[in-house]
């Protein structure tokens, strides 16, 4: 079976890719390294080199034939798409509809979408499950529920069958460590303890402890990006078995404050790490767990790595390189 991977040399694009060639399949990753990385490249995958700005890069790519295709590749901070939201509509929509449309006229006919909590917006409810209303508050969130009802109308006109999956907080790396390349400038929570704890930055601020939590911090849902990768092989053998488009939530259905990330984070790295309580950030609810009932019925997904300290020790073992430099 041969996959392309769209986005395939980016944070969890490059996971993706290891988990299809863990799995046995034939793997081509298209990219453009505007934010992935060389170093995230595998000697068993084929590469392209490619924009999917570029209707004929794609065209070239796919005309080697594909069983499906996985598309990881789209701008994703929340705060920055509310900034500058052509950047995000052009990168993201129009990216997405080159993709589908070189993709029908290639004949690749499935295609695993990488989708966001952040289609749901403020919760109204916990655990949050898929049919949790659709009111995302950044535009980040609007793109990537604009791009599922995108493919939902190409599955009901070109028999596109897709599969979209809707992270939580995605974290941790690869615990044998094979992916080599570190997100550069990183914007969440866990890369960011870490680089405090590796003394890449001096000091960590906690955004808001008066949220209406357990310790007045944010909780979130952190999953092992190890385990998102398995979900997406997942969700593909299950539209090669039931020809059958689905959505699903990824998360670990356990919520993680920042005070217990940080405080857990400095015993297992046994570093400091200053953290100072600064004011909320913008659009942050106090609150996302999700429900991920749903993966584990119909695609048997169960997290094995989403616990909070290998989250941490896994990511630790690529930072800890930094300490002292
Ligand atoms: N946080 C801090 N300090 C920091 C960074 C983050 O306190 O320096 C806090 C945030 O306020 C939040 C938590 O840590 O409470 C997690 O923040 P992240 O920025 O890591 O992640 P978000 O929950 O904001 O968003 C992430 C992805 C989105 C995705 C969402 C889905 O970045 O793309 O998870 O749950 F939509």
């Amino acid at each position: 079976m041969r996959i392309l991977v769209i986005g395939g040399a980016g944070y969890i694009g490059s996971h993706v890719a290891r988990a299809f060639l863990d799995h046995g399949y034939a793997v081509t990753v298209f990219d453009n390294f505007q934010t992935g990385l060389r170093e995230n490249l595998f000697d068993d995958a084929l590469f392209v080199h490619g924009d999917i700005m570029r209707a004929d890069q794609l065209r070239a790519a796919m005309a080697g034939g594909f069983d499906g295709c996985v598309h990881l590749a789209a701008l994703k901070a929340a705060g920055l798409s509310m900034l500058q939201p052509e950047i995000y509509a052009e990168a993201n929509i129009a990216g997405t509809i080159n993709i589908l449309n070189q993709a029908s006229a290639a004949g690749i006919s499935r295609v695993i979408f990488s989708s966001s909590a952040a289609v749901y917006g403020a919760p109204q409810y916990l655990p949050i499950d898929e049919n949790h209303p659709t009111e995302p508050e950044n535009f980040y969130g609007f793109t990537k529920l604009e791009i599922e009802r995108l493919l939902n109308w190409y599955d009901r006109l070109k028999g596109m069958r897709y599969g979209a999956i809707r992270y939580f907080n995605a974290a941790g790396y690869d615990v044998p460590g094979r992916i080599q390349g570190l997100e550069l400038n990183p914007e969440n929570l866990l890369p960011i303890v870490m680089e405090t704890a590796a003394g890449i930055r001096p000091k960590l601020s906690i955004f808001g402890d008066d949220y209406p939590t357990r310790d007045g911090s944010c909780i979130r849902d952190y999953v092992h990006v190890s385990d998102l990768a398995e979900a997406h092989v997942s969700a593909f053998e299950y539209l090669l078995q039931h020809d059958q488009s689905i959505t699903v939530n990824l998360g670990s259905q356990t919520g993680v404050s920042v005070f217990e990330m940080v405080e857990r984070a400095r015993a297992i790295t046994g570093r400091k790490i200053s953290a100072e309580v600064t004011g909320r950030r913008a659009g942050d609810p106090s609150e996302l767990v999700a429900s991920s009932l749903k993966a584990r019925e119909l695609l048997g997904w169960v997290p094995k790595f989403s616990d909070v300290d290998t989250l941490i020790a896994s990511t630790w073992k690529m930072y800890e390189k930094f300490v002292n430099r």
